[in-house]
């Protein structure tokens, strides 16, 4: 089992993304740590604990929190992109909470514990992991790789035109990680991989609906709002850039090809903060991006993932079939 840390922003493609940490047999998840990004960041643990429970695994799997806010810029929310992030599930009170380790403090430690062989799947700002190379300076050469989501090799955005989000939010917490010592850095990008390989429309969404399972029954609820969004964008469906990250950390045959740049961070400019450069030319590259991937099979993956039934405490399950109309009925029924 490849031993995994997932750093996350948890709003829709990211709790799919936990799911297939959490759920995959080939994933030894040790620890789920929280960094401010798409929603609020009590949002977002909420969101975390919530899909740990789902997949039956709360109380197992901790959950850290870390930064509540980028190195130097000021939060800037997605909330417009993804609603809450769990499509108004109110995860039920079970006992279990976030673990005392500060997050940054957990990653050093499991760096520590699997020397070599941890590998770090950030889908979220680098914050945290910025935080973990200034802080020990021999963090990063432990990592066996460190998959980000993030940036984009061809100057295309998404929140400005320039600049992804996960970049965006804190240029100067990527600006440290691109120059850290990591053995490996495979990058996610918005563009071209995402945009080209995981963008879920209608028809697939319906497809995973009709797996019938209460984690499809989740992964539609929690993806409808990110769904809207991205088509009122003029995208084709929503994009699943997370979760395509977390699998890409533990099955390589889905890429079809990959290249190597020297990627920098734009972090003096307002007008394109948070931009990705990727220097194709250069002798010292940085980074692996996969440019192509069997896009197909990854729809396939997580239609499978859906349709597994992990032990989901039953108090999940009924906040899940509880629509947003029917929250009241349910509280009042007692639960
Ligand atoms: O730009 C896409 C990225 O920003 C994804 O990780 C999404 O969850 C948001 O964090
Ligand atoms: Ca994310």
């Amino acid at each position: 089992m490849i031993p995994l840390v997932i750093d996350t922003d948890t709003a829709a493609d990211d709790c799919f993304a936990l799911l297939v940490g959490l759920l995959d047999p080939r994933a030894d998840l040790r620890a789920v740590t929280m960094v401010a990004g798409n929603v609020g960041f009590e949002q977002q643990v909420h969101n975390a604990l919530l899909t740990v429970a789902l997949a039956g695994r709360g109380g197992e799997v901790p959950v850290h929190l870390g930064a509540s806010a980028p190195l130097v810029q000021p939060w800037v929310s997605a909330a417009d992109v993804h609603g809450d992030g769990v499509g108004g599930i109110r995860r039920p009170d079970d006992g279990h909470a976030p673990a005392v380790m500060h997050a940054v403090d957990a990653l050093i430690a499991l760096s520590k514990e699997d020397a070599g062989r941890l590998r770090i799947v950030a889908i979220g700002p680098l914050t945290n992991i910025a935080l973990a190379v200034r802080m020990d300076p021999g963090f990063a050469s432990r990592i066996e790789r460190l998959t980000i989501m993030g940036g984009s090799l061809n100057g295309r955005g998404n929140i400005t035109p320039a600049a992804e989000f996960n970049i965006y939010v804190d240029p100067e917490a990527a600006a440290i990680v691109l120059d850290a010592p990591f053995r490996e850095i495979q990058v996610v990008s918005w563009d071209p991989l995402t945009l080209n390989h995981a963008v879920f429309d209608a028809e697939r969404i319906e497809r995973i609906a009709a797996v019938g399972t209460t984690l499809s029954a989740f992964f539609v609820r929690a993806n409808q709002t990110t769904f809207d969004f991205d088509i009122a964008a003029g995208l084709a469906g929503s994009t699943h850039p997370d979760s395509l990250s977390v699998l890409l950390a533990l099955d390589e045959d889905i890429v079809e090809r990959e290249e190597r740049y020297r990627m920098s961070v734009e972090t003096g400019s307002t007008l394109t903060r948070g931009a990705t450069v990727c220097d194709w030319r250069s002798e010292n590259p940085n980074i692996v991006a996969p440019t192509r991937i069997d896009g197909e099979r990854f729809f396939e993956y997580l239609c499978a993932l859906m349709a597994l039934m992990p032990d989901t405490p039953e108090a999940v399950r009924a906040a899940i079939a509880a629509d947003a109309a029917g929250d009241v009925a349910a509280d009042t029924a007692g639960d």
